[in-house]
């Protein structure tokens, strides 16, 4: 078996607490252990602790086949990303400056640019093509600190492509992954490190000549025979695109398969989807930023976590979400970077800066944000989101001495090394 030792981190910050979503004030509390260390064997965290410590309790830590002094820089949980639409084809930097000159991204989308724009693309590509960019999109981010990400479909608005991306993403994420329903698993023998959480996001946009009751009912009919290579629902519940009915037969249909359900809601208006997710019983509700206090008390009693993707109001150039009536309200807060072919950016580093500039978390806030409760959002925070043992061995070194690199030092790459599973993928 592997092991691995990380020894005299200058800041061992370790999420430690309830492996649970945090809200409130306990989502600004973060164990920092100075001189701090990490024992792996194979996949898994065995102890975590004081460095002194932790090798007098574990002498066999001295013997691990790897050892990493990280002395000078902290050591913090694999980052996840709880919200992305890393599977495209194409791009779209030419409206990219028509938004600058003025257009606003739902006028792109009504003359047929916007998501319609990487439709047609995507719909174009190849099973190969897709993988080839989704790859190239996945080692970007791990070099930024990702070590799980939730991948979306909804580039396909027909059967077809959206079974084309499912399938993309099951090639991506490799054999090492938690297995899909029986016999569809996919995953090429050598999946990217990364491990991937598909979710179906059948009702995208509407496309040209169809309404949207149309593209619903073709998503309802579709998803049972989709839903065995995903593991959530969602839609894109928005005045002019879907309202709360048609994201509710959507969503419905995709919990009747056995999906757990997401929902992009109040984004651009207060239209209800915040409610509907709440109603649902959601994972999460994401975006959020025309949510109001109404929507804040529902999900809050619904367990819903809310998903900030501040990347996009940054594209986009509107107000940013208000974290601090979220965190206030017992609602917990996650942050995911929405990567897609509208916000570019592969870069948790950069959504956390935004958390922390611009939505007002404080930095610890912001961490969880990116950790556990990213974890939650995605339902793997017994294995991921914090360093305790027996949860899967997913860390990343900065080159800053402190986690707080992760805010401060911007535009380049605060991150040094990434541990995925226990191994070093990134050095
Ligand atoms: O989360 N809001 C809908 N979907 C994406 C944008 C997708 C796109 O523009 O391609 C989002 O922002
Ligand atoms: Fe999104």
């Amino acid at each position: 078996m592997t092991s691995l030792l990380i020894r005299n981190a200058a800041e061992l910050v370790t999420v430690a607490g309830p492996d649970a979503p945090r809200a409130g004030a306990e989502q600004g509390k973060l164990e920092i252990i100075k001189d701090g260390a990490v024992y792996c064997e194979g996949e898994r965290i065995v102890a975590v602790g004081p460095t002194n410590q932790l090798l007098r309790k574990y002498p066999k830590a001295k013997k691990a086949k790897r050892t990493i002094d990280a002395a000078g820089h902290a050591v913090i949980p694999g980052l996840v990303d709880c919200h992305a639409h890393p599977v495209f084809a194409g791009d779209r930097c030419d409206e990219y400056a028509m938004r600058l000159a003025g257009k606003s991204y739902r006028e792109i989308l009504a003359a047929g640019g916007g998501i319609l724009k990487s439709v047609e693309h995507t719909r174009a590509a190849t099973h190969a093509e897709l993988l080839a960019g989704l790859r190239a999109r996945l080692d970007a981010a791990l070099a930024l600190g990702t070590t799980t990400l939730e991948a979306k479909t909804g580039y396909g608005l027909d059967e077809r492509t959206e079974r084309k991306m499912l399938e993309v993403i099951a090639s991506a994420r490799g054999r090492s992954n938690p297995p899909l329903k029986k016999g569809r698993q996919g995953g090429e023998k050598k999946g990217h490190p990364i491990d991937l959480v598909p979710t179906l996001l059948f009702a995208h946009a509407v496309p040209q000549g169809w309404t949207a009751d149309d593209l619903a009912d073709l998503a309802v009919d579709a998803t049972p025979r989709l839903a065995p290579l995903a593991e959530f629902v969602d839609v894109f519940c928005e005045k002019g695109i879907f309202d709360v009915e048609q994201s509710r037969r959507v969503l419905q249909a995709g919990k009747d398969a056995g999906l757990q359900v997401k929902v992009h809601a109040d984004e651009m208006c207060l239209l209800g989807g915040a409610k509907l997710a709440a109603s649902l019983k959601a994972v999460s509700a994401d975006h959020l930023l025309y949510a109001d206090d109404e929507s804040i008390v529902a999900l809050r009693d619904a367990g819903t976590i809310a998903v900030f993707l501040p990347g996009t109001p940054f594209v986009l150039r509107v107000a940013y979400a208000e974290a601090r009536r979220w965190i206030a309200g017992n609602v917990p807060v996650a942050v995911g970077s929405d990567l897609n072919p509208n916000c570019y950016c592969e870069s948790l580093p950069f959504a956390f800066a935004l958390s922390v500039y611009e939505m007002k978390l404080t930095p610890a806030e912001a961490l969880v944000a990116v950790t556990i409760n990213a974890a939650a959002a995605i339902r793997r925070e017994k294995e991921i989101g914090s360093l305790a043992p027996g949860k899967l061995a997913d860390i990343a070194i900065l080159h800053g001495p402190s986690y707080l690199h992760l805010g401060y030092h911007i535009g380049g790459n605060p991150v040094q090394a990434v541990v995925k599973r226990g191994k070093v993928v990134v050095e």
